[in-house]
């Protein structure tokens, strides 16, 4: 009887104890940081729309890792959303819904403005406290359009499943 009761109590204990880890991680991945994008083609100080690294796989994988330390605490592991915060793949999805091939490519370019310019800038509600962070003094843009083109690619998976 002594053993049965105890299960029960180191059962609780550990989960107590992990969901403390967890906590702590997600503490940690919400401050912004630097995303390593050597290897990339670099692209200088203007910003160049839309996205020059979509469909690059290495800077998907690149990208995929900059997403995992710095957004995935928020907007979910693989960029599922849990909805703490937005669907980072529903505007990229209602892109590839459109018909023409010219139509996609236009909206694509405007999803990576505002992706681009929310990453930077951040946002905040109306009350000014920061919902969203803002990555400008970490991310380069070499590091912004890695981090969008691992989106664009769960996206297409998403929307293609
Ligand atoms: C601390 C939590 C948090 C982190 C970390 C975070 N975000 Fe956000 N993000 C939010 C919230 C909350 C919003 C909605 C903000 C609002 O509308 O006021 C948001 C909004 C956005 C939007 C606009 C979405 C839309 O549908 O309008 C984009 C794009 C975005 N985040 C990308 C990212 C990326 C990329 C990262 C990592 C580099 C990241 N976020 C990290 C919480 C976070």
């Amino acid at each position: 009887m002594q053993n049965v009761m105890k299960l029960p109590i180191a059962l609780v204990t550990g989960l107590f104890f992990g969901l403390g880890s967890v906590a702590a991680q997600a503490h940690g991945d919400v401050t912004p940081h630097p995303i390593d994008t050597t290897g990339l083609k670099p692209l200088g100080k203007d910003w160049v729309e839309p996205n020059p690294y979509r469909g690059d796989a290495k800077a998907v994988a690149i990208g995929a890792v900059g997403y995992y330390h710095n957004c995935a605490a928020c907007h979910g592991l693989n960029a599922v959303s849990g909805g703490m915060a937005p669907d980072l793949l529903a505007s990229g999805k209602d892109c590839l819904d459109m018909e023409s091939k010219d139509q996609q490519a236009s909206c694509m370019k405007d999803n990576d403005d505002y992706f681009k310019t929310v990453v930077m800038e951040g946002k905040k509600n109306s009350e000014g406290r920061v919902t969203m962070p803002a990555y400008d003094k970490v991310f380069t843009q070499e590091a912004v359009w890695a981090v969008k083109a691992y989106i664009d690619k769960r996206t297409a998976e998403d929307h293609d499943k």
